[in-house]
């Protein structure tokens, strides 16, 4: 973890304060300047890290289309794709210090601000992209999205990408064949003891960094969705590829709180609908753009792509279980329990 997300994650928060105190004073100046005749078109940046053909690079673009058309001369989206800005740690603090407007970064790599999200990261508990959609439109959506609007960050909605997959210089068909292999991981904690539960070596590294570090052998291995795979050419470093659809990775679009509320009321609230929408349309085009990857992936001939037996399967899933535990009261017990319910 960066030091700035760690002065976020502790010490930080007074100075969280401070900016989000800043931040309403020059929003509210905003909102009272927004009748005056010369005011400037409201700035969102949007810097992510993969490309503008993925599901989040696609749907970052709507997002920035839709403000285009709807609010014209009123707020501005400037994209900036394939982390040409700064990588998803980054951009994370950036936003809670009002450098940037909104991201939309992996789940996982929340980890230090909240043990909630943790709960999307646990190994083989959502089957697929739908269990998923149940789960983030129940209960718990507010209590997650509003999980860290103490700490600079406010949440809006989720995009997915898709189900994760491993990739190595062996097919992973028994979990065995991981034993000893360096897996490159993104910065979670469930991650880190899922590629421990089966006996492998992880390594925390941002996504800008995996295609190298795959290349020169820095790691043997990686866990990915088949559309980052196929868009961030990891396939042509990767052996073999494993369908185990073993974890989900999705985003969380955020925003930084004081400029959210700082924002003119119907300005804020026609963000809110293309938010909305641009969400309905991402999560579909995901599963999509994911079933393309696989099928160019195949078709490349690159790499092996191996399924796995339902007996493979069961053996993944009673390897990887015991994951659970150690992370179900810092998860809390009824989220699992709601996420279960909406797996089965
Ligand atoms: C992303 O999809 O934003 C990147 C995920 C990763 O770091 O593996």
């Amino acid at each position: 973890m960066n030091k700035k997300l760690q002065l976020i994650s502790g010490r930080g928060l007074a100075v969280i304060a401070k900016y989000l105190i800043g931040g309403f004073v020059l929003s509210s100046l905003i909102a009272c300047g927004s009748g005056s005749s010369v005011s400037e078109p409201i700035l969102i940046k949007f810097p992510h890290v993969t490309s503008p053909t993925t599901p989040k690079g696609l749907a970052a673009q709507r997002f920035r289309d839709l403000v285009e058309e709807r609010l014209a001369g009123r707020v501005t989206v400037e994209v900036y794709p394939s982390g040409q800005l700064m990588n998803d740690d980054d951009s994370i603090e950036a936003l809670a210090f009002g450098e940037v407007q909104m991201i939309a970064t992996s789940l996982s790599k929340f980890d230090r601000l909240t043990n909630k999200f943790q709960v999307f990261d646990l190994p083989f508990l959502f089957p697929d992209l739908e269990a998923v959609e149940r789960f983030q439109a129940g209960a718990s959506r507010e209590i997650l999205l509003e999980s860290m609007s103490l700490r600079g960050l406010k949440g809006l909605g989720f995009w997915h990408n898709g189900m994760k997959q491993f990739g190595g210089p062996v097919p992973m068909n028994n979990p065995e064949a991981a034993k000893g292999l360096k897996f490159r991981i993104m910065e979670s904690d469930v991650l880190q003891a899922q590629i421990l539960a089966i006996g492998g070596s992880p390594q925390k590294m941002a996504f800008v960094e995996v295609y190298q570090a795959l290349q020169t052998g820095a790691v043997d291995a990686q866990e990915n969705t088949w559309s980052n795979i196929y868009s961030s050419k990891f396939y042509e470093v990767q052996k073999h590829l494993t369908m185990t659809n073993h974890g989900y990775l999705g985003y969380l679009i955020a925003v930084n709180p004081s400029f959210w509320s700082g924002l003119p009321d119907d300005i804020r609230t026609e963000l809110e609908t293309i938010v909305s929408e641009v969400s309905s349309w991402a999560n579909q085009q995901a599963k999509l753009i994911n079933k393309d990857g696989l099928e160019k992936i195949i078709a490349s001939g690159r790499t092996e792509v191996t399924p796995l037996t339902d007996q493979e399967l069961k053996v993944w899933q009673q390897t990887m279980r015991p994951v659970w535990d150690k992370f179900a009261d810092k998860i809390g017990v009824d989220i699992i329990a709601e996420a279960q319910g909406a797996s089965n």
